[in-house]
C-alpha cells in the first residue's frame, strides 16, 4: 500500500489461495498473481524492486536469487526483511522465552547474526548488499496483540486447550504491565537490500 501511494506500479505474488484472498480483500486495487518466489510469474527485466516481507525464508535461495535477478532490471533491488524481536525490551524478551518454552521450540538468540552471516544465510553472497536495522513501535489492543501471537505457526499446531492455557496466562501477565489493555509492541526490522549488477 505504501509503495503504491508513492506512485509505484505494484504486483503482489502469493502462492497460497487463502492468503491471496486476504490480500484481495485488504488491497482490492492491487493485482495479486498466484506464484512462488522460486519461479516468479513475471517477465525478465520487468521490475525495479522486488520485496519480501517475512517470507524470504520460505523460498529456496538457490532458485529465488536467480529468479529475482532475472526479473529485476539492471540496477534494480531485491529487498528482504523481517520484524525481529526487540530483546532489549524486558517484557518482550521474557514473552519470547515463554512462547518458546510453551511451544517447545528453541528461543531465538538475542545476538544478531553478523552482516556476513546474514548475507550468507539469505543466499546473497557475491552480490552488493546493504544491511540496516530499523526500530519501530506500534500500540495495539491487548486482543490484537494476543491474536497476532496466536497466528504464528508454532501455536497453530498446538491442541486448542494447550493454546488457551497459554493465552489465559499471558493475558493475566500483560494486563499487569498494560492496565489500559493497550500494548506497545516494539520490533527491529532487519533489512537486506541486494542490487542487481
Ligand atoms: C509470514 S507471511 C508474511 C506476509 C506479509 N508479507 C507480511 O509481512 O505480513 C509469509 C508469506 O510468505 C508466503 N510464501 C510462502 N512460501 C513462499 C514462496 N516460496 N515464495 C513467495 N512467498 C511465499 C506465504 O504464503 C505468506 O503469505
Amino acid at each position: 500500500m505504501l509503495l503504491r501511494e508513492r506512485g509505484a506500479d505494484v504486483i503482489a505474488v502469493e502462492p497460497g489461495e487463502a492468503m491471496a484472498g486476504e490480500f484481495r480483500q485488504a488491497l482490492p486495487g492491487v493485482p495479486v498473481v498466484r506464484g512462488d518466489g522460486n519461479a516468479l510469474p513475471l517477465a525478465a527485466a520487468s521490475c525495479d524492486l522486488i520485496t519480501y516481507a517475512q517470507s524470504w525464508q520460505w523460498t529456496d535461495p538457490g532458485r529465488s536469487v536467480p529468479e529475482a535477478l532475472r526479473v529485476l532490471r539492471a540496477g534494480g533491488a531485491l529487498a528482504i526483511w523481517w520484524n525481529t524481536t526487540a530483546f532489549d525490551v524486558p517484557w518482550i524478551r521474557e514473552q519470547h522465552g515463554r512462547i518458546a518454552h510453551h511451544c517447545g521450540v528453541k528461543p531465538r538468540s538475542a545476538v544478531r547474526p553478523s552482516d556476513d552471516d546474514a548475507i550468507r544465510l539469505a543466499g546473497l553472497t557475491g552480490l552488493r548488499v546493504a544491511r540496516r536495522q530499523v526500530r519501530w513501535s506500534r500500540t495495539v489492543s491487548l486482543d490484537t496483540h494476543l491474536a497476532n501471537i496466536g497466528s504464528r505457526s508454532a501455536f497453530l499446531v498446538l491442541e486448542e486447550a494447550d493454546r488457551q492455557a497459554f493465552f489465559v496466562d499471558e493475558r493475566e501477565r500483560l494486563v499487569k504491565i498494560f492496565p489500559r489493555y493497550e500494548v506497545e509492541e516494539t520490533y527491529v526490522v532487519d533489512l537486506l537490500v541486494a542490487l542487481r549488477p
